[in-house]
């Protein structure tokens, strides 16, 4: 065994001294992660090529030339260059008025303002592509593709020095992205936060590590402690991806009605769910979630037609701090999630843990 089995090729790819990778919304959480030896990817699918711009300065300017990436979603099946207006007129009278009874029946407040998906990435290709070229015009370290695959982008990057990640959920598309030449591919399983397939974290972190060759597999959902970590590891990962472990910090931005569930939630609080953007996702169980599983309910509608749909009671529960109907993106490993602890308190435990457990499991050299 090497001195230090954290120490991984993800490490030697980014120069980064853990192989911790944190998805977040929250720039704070991002820099506190950055900050402390890991690697974090901000989520920036919803927001306008001017923010993502502004976003990137303001990370840049707290830590101290050390890399970060951004995450987009790029999926394929996305209208070309339809408007949210065309989009909308195209939702079945059937699923308003499915939405309207859930509205009625849980009396959901109506949002402060219109829910503005106009930047969604997943909205049609061409805002997507928007958002795309701000990443490559700053150079951004590693461009994530969430949703999609982003071969279509690795020359563009690779002239200016960007590293290209792809997220899956099926083994088919890690391999379809390895021959393209991705730099990193993050195998996402079924117990994941957020978009995901069916398939499980053990399974898939296994199968693709098995083709990867040279390429860093980086292992997604479920993964909250140092357990997971050294678990991931040695399925062959090189690395973790992890979203739910920072709702709940210190320095995240989450609502505190959340964050407050989160701490008190298990696996069995999560559902997985395609009646909130159309895709299958894993998110805390809420009367929408519950509603759409009725046999009388009508099938969920694809992305962004179910995503549309869905916006206003999301955005008024929230709008409304309605503890018994807001929801947010929670893995299965929330049970885990006990505390409200800074994110560098976070890093420095699972770092902690995961050699603690090595130490456990063989016993590594003095
Ligand atoms: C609140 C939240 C929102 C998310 N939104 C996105 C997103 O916009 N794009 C994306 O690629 N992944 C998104 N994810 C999924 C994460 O990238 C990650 O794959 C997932 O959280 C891993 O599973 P875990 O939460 O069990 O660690 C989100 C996750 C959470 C918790």
């Amino acid at each position: 065994m090497s001195q230090d089995p954290l120490h991984t090729k993800l490490c030697d790819q980014l120069g980064v001294e853990y192989p911790i990778v944190a998805f977040t919304h929250c720039k704070d959480v991002a820099v506190s992660v950055i900050n402390s030896g890991g690697f974090a990817v901000l989520g920036e699918a919803m927001h306008t090529p001017e923010d993502i711009e502004a976003d990137i300065k303001w990370i840049r300017d707290r830590v101290d030339g050390r890399p970060f990436g951004i995450d987009l979603v790029l999926p394929a099946s996305a209208p070309a260059e339809a408007s949210l207006d065309e989009i909308t007129a195209k939702i079945p009278e059937s699923h308003r008025e499915y939405e309207q009874m859930i509205m009625k029946k849980y009396d959901v407040p109506m949002p402060k303002q219109a829910v503005d998906l106009h930047q969604w990435g997943g909205l049609n290709q061409a805002l997507g592509r928007a958002q795309l070229e701000v990443l490559l015009e700053e150079r951004v370290p590693v461009i994530a593709s969430g949703l999609g695959s982003p071969a279509f982008l690795l020359d563009a990057a690779h002239e200016r020095g960007c590293k290209v990640w792809g997220l899956v959920g099926r083994t088919r598309q890690a391999k379809r992205q390895i021959e393209a030449g991705v730099d990193a591919v993050i195998a996402q399983g079924f117990d994941a936060a957020g978009h995901t397939g069916d398939m499980g974290t053990l399974s898939i972190v296994a199968e693709v590590s098995a083709i990867a060759g040279d390429t860093p597999i980086i292992a997604a959902g479920g993964i909250t402690t140092g357990r997971h970590l050294a678990a991931a590891l040695c399925l062959g990962a090189s690395g973790v991806w992890t979203g739910t472990l920072w709702l709940a910090c210190r320095e995240s931005d989450v609502d505190m009605i959340i964050k407050e569930r989160l701490v008190a939630a298990s696996a069995d609080d999560t559902t997985w769910s395609d009646s909130i953007s159309g895709f299958t996702m894993r998110v805390l169980k809420c009367p929408w979630t519950e509603e759409w599983k009725k046999p009388d309910a009508p099938r969920p509608l694809e992305s962004p037609y179910q995503m549309i749909l869905s916006s206003d009671y999301i955005q008024g529960s929230n709008d409304g701090r309605r503890a018994d109907l807001m929801t947010e993106a929670s893995g299965q490993g929330v049970g885990f999630v006990t505390e409200m602890k800074p994110a560098r308190q976070i890093v420095f435990d699972m770092v902690e843990e995961a050699l603690g457990t090595f130490d456990d499991v063989v016993g590594l050299p003095e």
